[in-house]
């Protein structure tokens, strides 16, 4: 089988705000971002994911552009970028940018233009109503319908009133943007990955929602819930408020399009969606070459071997209906969601039960993507003084929780940001100096540094202790490399009623190799005889067992043990 690069690579995400400060400003840029490259090739990165590095007025964090086609100043110039993305290719790692399509900033030139007439040669280019149609809300900020002065009339906005959604009906809006995607695959970019494809076009009646609630409500709602039935009401209400703003049938027709244009380039660029939805990969070969398996990643408690078994079981099932050939793309965590570290942890093993979390990532079948941080083990830091809070999802529920639902400031502030994605955004912690070495210590970084910088939670001292998370890290991404069968290989569970241990077999015509993760803290006795192979020879244990042939009729498995062996 010959894979292309993407099926090969693993992917990290930079988040440009706050992973390299070149400049000292308290803010990350280009120059911070190219200083880093030897690190990432170090740790074992082959494809860098880069969130929205275009200028925005930052109401959420850039994926709301005023300039499809420039470099936002606070991270430096086109040529900085241009230089970035020379120096990645140059160390053999590809870049994929952010591609934002369903709305722009309110400060987008286009739409400054649409607001300002009914009759402008943009007037068509965003959604515009003379008065709100329904009651439909805006996942972000309430209201999905705001009113422009200038107009008269009401503009539609899935996310901030700050991101009006392009009308994508319009051919021109459809150009205007596929000039923009091939501005940056021009300069040699590697492909995209695209933002909230679901929410581009809506119902086309549209229907009103019958929640009993307004998005404030259904958020207070969704913390006070606590028993099962509790959050599967929630859980209805989510999807029953904004089931007509997403998922519409037209987005199929705008990724063929968007597929045409990457193939007529060299190179194999490549198309990840932002949604767990494999009809997205079209026929397999006409869409998006990978969505996101995010429901491997929804869990509210540890993750345990029968959730990833299920998981695997149906999304390779999903998959395979799409095409034999379709590719899976796994994740644990991103710029939106809690950080691995946090998410999985049993606050009794949370160390061992992050290395579990990397060793499924870089075992199970398809492309992984890792974030920024994790390989430290940064955990979730929630931002509760209103005033550093920059998630304007967070200050937009706080200011409601106080306002209109009446909850106690300081309640209000916990809550909004337990729930805010500052929390995972906080500046990357590279040494255990003030600011922990993202910014000199006098500047005030854009979020607060997490002051568990300091307790070994930094890239430095990580480099020089052998036992870290970020060597074991490392260690792990070497040996995938390493091991074709891990990359190529079917998956193939075995052993599907253990609890407390996951094991499966990846296979190629040349190798065989048997992954067992055991997520127990006893140490347990496994037969694999009924498997056709007789002895595992040892690639990787995180136990450090020796390297001598096992016999698979017994294996003792350590503690959390990640047992990785090529059977014969
Ligand atoms: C995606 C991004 C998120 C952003 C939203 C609107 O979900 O990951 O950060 O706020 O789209 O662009």
């Amino acid at each position: 089988m010959t894979l292309k690069w993407w099926q090969k690579a693993v992917f990290y995400q930079i988040y440009p705000r706050s992973f390299a400060d070149g400049n000292a400003d308290g803010i990350g840029d280009f120059r911070g971002m190219t200083e880093k490259l030897d690190y990432l090739k170090d740790l074992g990165v082959d494809a860098i994911w880069l969130s929205p590095h275009f200028p925005s007025p930052n109401w959420d964090c850039g994926y709301d552009i005023s300039d499809y086609c420039d470099v936002a100043p606070e991270y430096g110039s086109l040529d900085d970028f241009k230089n970035f993305l020379h120096e990645a290719h140059s160390r053999d790692m590809r870049v994929i940018l952010d591609l934002v399509l369903n709305h722009t900033s309110d400060q987008h030139p286009w739409f400054l233009e649409s607001k300002s007439s009914r009759d402008n040669p943009k007037a068509d280019w965003y959604v515009w109503v003379d008065s709100p149609p329904n009651n439909w809300q805006s996942c972000f900020d309430g209201e999905a319908w705001t009113y422009a002065p200038e107009r008269k009339q009401y503009y539609y906005h899935y996310f901030m009133r700050q991101q009006p959604d392009l009308n994508w009906h319009n051919p021109q809006v459809i150009g205007a943007m596929w000039a923009a995607v091939r501005f940056w695959l021009d300069l040699g970019v590697d492909g995209y990955r695209l933002d909230a494809i679901g929410t581009i076009f809506e119902d086309p009646q549209l229907t009103s929602h019958d929640v009993p609630l307004d998005l404030a409500g259904l958020r207070h709602l969704s913390d006070l819930a606590k028993t099962p039935e509790e959050k599967e009401t929630v859980g209805k209400y989510w999807h029953e408020m904004f089931k007509h703003q997403w998922g519409q049938p037209g987005v199929h027709d705008l990724m063929k399009q968007l597929r045409a244009i990457l193939d007529e380039y060299p190179g194999e660029r490549v198309l990840v969606g932002e949604d767990d939805n494999p009809e997205y990969m079209g026929d397999g070969a006409n869409e998006l070459n990978m969505v996101f398996n995010f429901p491997l990643m929804r869990t509210d408690n540890p993750l345990m071997p029968a959730w990833i078994r299920q998981n695997q079981k149906e999304r390779l099932a999903a998959l395979a209906k799409i095409s034999a050939e379709a590719w899976p793309c796994n994740t644990f965590g991103n710029h939106d969601s809690s950080r691995v570290y946090s998410h999985y942890a049993d606050g009794t093993h949370d160390a061992e039960r992050a290395r579990l979390a990397l060793a499924i990532m870089l075992t199970l079948k398809g492309t992984p993507f890792l974030y920024n941080g994790e390989e430290i083990g940064m955990t979730d830091y929630p931002v509760s003084d209103p005033n550093r809070m920059r998630d304007t999802m967070a200050t937009w529920y706080y200011q409601r929780l106080v306002d209109d639902l009446k909850v106690e400031p300081i309640e209000a502030a916990r809550r909004a940001a337990s729930s805010s994605r500052d929390r995972v955004r906080t500046p990357m912690q590279w040494s255990n100096s003030a600011n922990a070495g993202f910014s000199p210590s006098s500047v005030e970084t854009w979020l607060p540094v997490n002051p568990n910088y300091s307790e070994g939670i930094n890239v430095r001292d990580q480099h020089a202790d052998p036992l870290s998370l970020w060597h074991f890290y490392k260690r792990m991404l070497r040996m995938r490399k390493t091991t074709p069968a891990l990359i190529e290989g079917d998956y193939k569970p075995v052993h599907e009623k253990a609890d407390d241990y996951l094991a499966f077999l990846r296979r190629t015509p040349q190798q065989a190799v048997l992954v067992v993760l055991s997520f127990s803290q006893q140490r347990q006795v496994l037969s694999f005889s009924s498997l056709p192979y007789k002895t595992a020879h040892t690639i990787f244990s995180s136990a450090g067992r020796s390297k001598a042939d096992e016999n698979l009729k017994e294996i003792h498995l350590g503690a959390f043990e990640i047992f990785i062996a090529e059977v014969h």
